[in-house]
């Protein structure tokens, strides 16, 4: 049936609205599959969380776009062979919270500006073409200033854990929002406002959208 992407920045509300959507397919839909990535639970992920846990550097730029960018297409690779695929070929829909598409948006931030067509055609080729992942059906991109998300974020780590090193670098995630918009452009991605004079919009309105781009996309 196809293959819909969450995507957004830290924080923007990804695995809310991931979790309301998948209740609300299954409702209307019967079997459909969510997966998450990058892949925490499975080995696959290791090299991103050492990424992520600052073991290359502990700024992003330490690693640069095209070996950070392989660590989580290999991620995707396992993920797509050991648990999704064979639905996927089925025919049941898959939700993804972000995806390839993560991947454009914050290791493109790494790459020159006259660089960006070709970081994006490689990046592409290198997960669609020779991994073989399937390109996503529609991409729904959370847009959620940086400033809102930052807030909901520090509020999520008052109860617990710490940021790794894309969310504790404010320039880096302000960085991401301006590839995120170029991407998300350039691949007619539907943008979902998440935010309004700087608040969040109440987690159901947003579903309230999401959900019916998510069915659209699905040719519901
Ligand atoms: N619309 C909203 N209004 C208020 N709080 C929200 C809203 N959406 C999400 N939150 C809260 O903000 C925090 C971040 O949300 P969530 O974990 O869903 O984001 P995420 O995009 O999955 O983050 P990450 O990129 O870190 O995985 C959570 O504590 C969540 O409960
Ligand atoms: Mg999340």
């Amino acid at each position: 049936m196809g293959l819909v992407v969450l995507e957004g920045l830290d924080g923007s509300g990804k695995g809310t609205q991931a979790g309301l959507l998948l209740s609300s397919l299954k409702k209307r839909l019967g079997p459909v599959r969510k997966v998450d990535f990058p892949d925490y639970d499975s080995p696959s992920s290791a090299l991103v969380k050492m990424y992520l846990g600052g073991q290359f550097g502990t700024d992003p730029g330490d690693v640069n776009a095209y070996a950070a960018s392989t660590f989580y297409a290999v991620d995707r690779f396992a993920s797509f062979h050991r648990v999704w695929g064979e639905d996927y070929k089925k025919g049941v829909p898959i939700l993804a919270d972000r995806y390839v598409t993560s991947n454009l948006i914050y290791q493109l931030t790494k790459v020159p500006r006259a660089g960006w067509e070709d970081f994006i055609a490689w990046a592409e080729d290198l997960e669609y073409g020779k991994l073989g992942l399937p390109r996503p059906d529609r991409v729904l991109y959370l847009d959620m200033p940086v400033e809102v998300s930052q807030r909901l974020l520090s509020q999520r780590y008052r109860a617990g854990g710490h940021k790794d090193i894309h969310e504790s670098h404010l320039e880096f995630l302000r960085a991401c929002a301006r590839s995120a918009r170029f991407v998300g452009e350039r691949q007619g991605w539907e943008i979902i406002p998440c935010a309004e004079n700087g608040e969040p919009l109440p987690v159901e309105d947003i579903h309230e959208k999401v959900r019916t781009k998510a069915l659209e996309a699905l040719g519901m």
